[in-house]
């Protein structure tokens, strides 16, 4: 983190105290860091003592002509490399969702094109009001990036998720951010919103033998699937990853099980239940020799090639996504198709019992199969959602950013 520069948007709420303590982390580790308080964040801490902290001037308003003279609103937003809301209110989510822009804080998120990291802290009933949802859905779709917010005591007394994250975990998502390595991955894994959750992610083609050295197989990298891998990994989840051959190497911090065939994909994918997410992400191929020439199949004289017979093979997904005490909290399957791709992808949905179908379009000229890049549409219950084309880490980052919000969402359904 040395010599990046950060800027620190506090907003309006108890766990303000708690960014004084997070700006000490970031000096700590070299950063420099700029920081404008909103109107309710300057009640809960003083300008003073976060300019003392960070060593520069804090700002509060957006019409103090002299700073707006010397700085403008315009290169704060720009020239930091990295933008942390922390503590993001409810009123503050909101307003970004909406792109307000009535104070510097809000002006400078509307005007800056760097990454925005938020750090959620609400009272649990406002983090679950639907306009909240609404509000981290459209943040979420124009790529802001969140930690937390954790479970636990509130302030207000009352018990559940809306708590802020803790400076280690801010931390933690700003190294990933920069590339670095963790500085503590006990201390990082604690507070992460998968953090105790368990991820089984399938991934790559299948091999199918007909002889000892023949096999049906598709064109899957692989790619997307370990990308979730590391995903959920970062986000501190216990991650098994069921693949089939690819070249790709491990992703680190995740348990590896490697298979051949359909069938083999199964049974390491049952035995790798429970789990609290599983996202199918596998090409497994639709059907298998169905008598494995047990030697290699030799021409015949006449020239004549031999007539394969071929077998189904057994739906991974649809199966680990059948009501049962061992069902995943939430199922995401994949819906590669080259024609008539949401519709396809829907009937896919409830055919086979996925909660969350991402659909992409594998048509030849997209790049996608084998590529870095994807262009893929989310199908939920709730509907369709388009999501800009982006790279296969990227996609993977924002899937499970949201799986880990939904699954928020069911456990507090359920109590
Ligand atoms: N899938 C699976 N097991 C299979 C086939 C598919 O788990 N035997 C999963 C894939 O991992 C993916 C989803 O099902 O999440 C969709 O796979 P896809 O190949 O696109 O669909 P198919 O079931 O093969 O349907 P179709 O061939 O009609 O497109």
């Amino acid at each position: 983190m040395q010599g990046k520069r950060i800027l620190l948007i506090v907003g309006g709420g108890v766990a303000a105290y708690k960014s004084l303590e997070f700006v000490r982390c970031l000096k700590e580790r070299g950063a420099s860091v700029r920081a404008i308080l909103t109107k309710g964040g300057a009640e809960f801490v003083t300008p003073l003592s976060l300019s003392v902290l960070t060593e520069e001037k804090a700002l509060t308003d957006l019409f103090d002509l002299k700073d707006e003279a010397e700085i403008g609103h315009i290169r704060l937003a720009r020239e930091a490399d990295l933008v942390v809301v922390a503590p993001a209110t409810a009123d503050l989510l909101a307003k970004m969702a909406h792109g307000l822009a009535d104070d510097l804080a809000t002006a400078v998120l509307l005007a800056t094109d760097k990454q925005v990291l938020a750090v959620p802290a609400m009272n649990v009933r406002m983090w679950e009001h639907p306009a909240t949802r609404r509000n981290m859905a459209t943040l979420r779709a124009d790529g802001i990036a969140f930690v937390g917010p954790e479970e636990g005591e509130m302030a207000c007394g009352e018990y559940g998720l809306g708590r802020m994250a803790e400076p280690e975990a801010i931390l933690a998502a700003i190294e990933r951010f920069f590339g670095e390595k963790p500085v503590a991955t006990s201390l990082r894994a604690r507070g992460m919103p998968l953090y105790g959750r368990k991820v089984l992610i399938t991934s790559g083609p299948t091999q199918e033998p007909i002889d000892p050295v023949r096999y049906i197989a598709n064109r899957s990298s692989g790619k997307q699937g370990h990308a979730l891998a590391r995903a959920a990994a970062e986000l501190g989840a216990e991650v098994t990853l069921v693949s089939g051959p690819v070249t790709l190497p491990d992703p680190e911090g995740v348990k590896v099980v490697r298979v051949d065939t359909a069938h083999e994909m199964l049974a390491a994918t049952l035995a790798a239940l429970p789990a609290d997410i599983a996202i199918c992400a596998a090409a497994v191929a639709d059907w298998r020799a169905a008598d494995e020439a047990l030697q290699k199949l030799k021409k015949q004289p006449d020239g004549s090639g031999p007539s394969l017979k071929l077998a189904a093979n057994p739906d991974i997904l649809a199966t680990i996504a059948k009501p049962s005490e061992n069902r995943p909290r939430l199922v995401v399957g994949f819906a590669a198709e080259t024609e008539n791709l949401i519709e396809n992808a829907k009937g896919k949905r409830l055919r086979k019992g996925a909660d969350w179908i991402v659909a992409n379009d594998v048509w030849p000229g997209t790049g996608a199969m084998g590529g870095d890049r994807t262009q893929v549409h989310l199908i939920t219950s709730a509907g369709v959602e388009d999501w800009p084309p982006m790279s296969k880490d990227e996609m993977a980052a924002r899937l499970l950013a949201r799986a880990a919000d939904a699954l928020s969402q069911i456990r507090s359904a359920a109590e």
